[in-house]
């Protein structure tokens, strides 16, 4: 229909928003995309500024993520309609169209948008995330983890959505190819190091 087109549009407008780069750019900061590990994301922005900035980003991209899939929620999409307006913002944040398509990761974003739709399924999911990154000190690590096993977590919760959380957690994890190769190969710096 032509709401959900524009939902879809709206949510990868959205979604290109990159509080990485726009919190750095008010707190002259320098550009996530320069430093570290490149990314424009919560990660990035702890290595360069610390918690409390990285705080902002992260809560910020969590709740890009919340809007869109609360709002295609309560006009009454389905839930295939729901999660394709999740993977829209997911795939604004990773190929912003206001910063020449060099965006993150989406994992904060993706958070956000389980959160409307599956409270129980994203705490799980976070509750995954803390564990490994407690354990290891991989952010990217504790992502691919948590990433990997949504569909199976989705399976037993909320099975309505199985398709597009898997289809979101393969763009995500395909984000996170080089993270791979640096943990495979041992180089990969825990995020609490600084850079
Ligand atoms: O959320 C992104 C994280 O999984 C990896 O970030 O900066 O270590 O590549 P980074």
């Amino acid at each position: 229909s032509f709401d959900f087109f524009i939902t879809i549009i709206a949510a990868y407008l959205i979604g290109s928003v990159n509080f990485a780069i726009l919190v750095s750019r008010t707190k002259d900061l320098p550009d996530p995309r320069t430093q570290g590990s490149h990314n424009p994301g919560a990660t990035n922005v702890y290595r360069i500024a610390g918690k409390s900035t990285a705080g902002k980003v992260l809560a910020l991209d969590v709740i890009k993520g919340i809007v869109p899939t609360w709002g295609s929620y309560y006009l009454g999409f389905t839930p295939m309609e729901i999660g394709f307006t999740a993977i829209a913002c997911c795939l604004g944040h990773m190929f912003p169209v206001f910063f020449r398509f060099q965006g993150g990761k989406a994992v904060a974003t993706a958070l956000g948008c389980l959160l409307p739709v599956g409270v129980s399924l994203g705490l799980v999911l976070l509750l995954a995330w803390i564990a490994v990154f407690k354990i290891t000190g991989y952010s990217s690590l504790a992502a691919i983890i948590s990433v990997g096993i949504s569909p199976i977590a989705t399976y037993f919760i909320a099975p309505k959505y199985l398709l597009p959380v898997t289809m979101l957690a393969v763009f995500i994890i395909l984000r996170h190819i080089p993270n791979i190769l640096r943990l495979l190969r041992g180089e990969e710096p825990k995020s609490r190091q600084r850079l």
